[in-house]
């Protein structure tokens, strides 16, 4: 076994990582903040909302390169360094309250805050916290990971947008890690399911029994599977630039 199959395979496990999480104050990335707090590695969370009793970075996924760079820069000074990056933040912005076109400027609006949130956010932050996250050849790497959603697979008509920004992610998160495996950086996306969170409360309250009947287990994920999903994932070996799947059978 080579050297970097070692590295990857044997994580110090118990060793506290400095961890980010971009979209720590909500539903999926708020558990994977909880959870890697609990398991006793330092967090910094980056989004909009301050969460008390955590340390937060004020950060806006619609930001351009410059001002995220400066957050990702304090958000390093926070921890001494980052070992791993979470990118949860993300807007599903659905089109529904805007659909058929009765309001075209509402529109427009919706596919741009959620194509600038869902694809150039986690894109800029990549860009800003890789050279950060940098790894000599004989360390361990560091590690980012994307929410995913398998959403792309069979895209709803009103949520056009959203499928088109995550899909457009996931590709450029697998471009990216080619670029960043070089130096050290290891990304990845995590695709998930329906998951039970403030973003799909409307939505399943409208069709609840429609989504449902097309998941094999015949309910969403909590957030907390999701979380341990997602811890798996940052120690998963030989993962670059994939994308591993979560959707209780869909
Ligand atoms: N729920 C699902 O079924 C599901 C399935 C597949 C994938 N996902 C993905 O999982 C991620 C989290 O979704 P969720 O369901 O947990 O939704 P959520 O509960 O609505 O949380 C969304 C998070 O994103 C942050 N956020 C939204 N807009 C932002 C912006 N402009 N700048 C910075 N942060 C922003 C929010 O914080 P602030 O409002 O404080 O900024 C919040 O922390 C998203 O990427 C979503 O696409 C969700």
């Amino acid at each position: 076994m080579g050297s970097d199959a070692r590295m990857a395979t044997r994580p110090r496990a118990e060793a506290p990582r400095r961890a980010v999480v971009v979209g720590g104050s909500s539903g999926i990335g708020a558990a994977i903040a909880d959870r890697l707090e609990a398991d006793g590695h330092a967090v910094v969370r980056m989004q909009r909302t301050h969460v008390e009793n955590s340390r937060c970075v004020p950060f806006d996924l619609r930001w351009d390169l410059d001002l995220i760079r400066r957050a990702f820069d304090l958000a390093e000074i926070m921890l001494s360094g980052i070992d791993w990056l979470v990118l949860a933040g993300g807007t599903a912005a659905y089109q529904h309250a805007a659909h058929g076109q009765k309001d075209i400027g509402r529109w427009q609006e919706v596919a741009e805050e959620t194509i600038q949130t869902n694809l150039l956010g986690p894109v800029y932050c990549v860009e800003a916290a890789a050279p950060i996250m940098r790894r000599e050849p004989d360390e361990e790497p560091s590690r980012i990971l994307a929410i995913g959603s398998t959403i792309p697979r069979q895209p709803p008509a009103d949520l056009a947008f959203y499928a088109a920004s995550k899909s457009g992610a996931e590709t450029a998160m697998r471009a990216l890690a080619r670029r960043w495996v070089k130096r050290g950086v290891w990304i990845s996306t995590l695709a998930t399911g329906w998951v039970r969170t403030p973003m799909t409360k409307d939505i399943v309250e409208e069709k609840a029994a429609k989504i449902l009947r097309a998941v094999a287990l015949h309910r969403m994920a909590e957030v907390e599977e999701v979380a341990e999903a997602a811890c798996l994932a940052l120690r998963m070996p030989y993962c670059v630039g994939d994308t591993l799947t979560i959707s209780g059978g869909l």
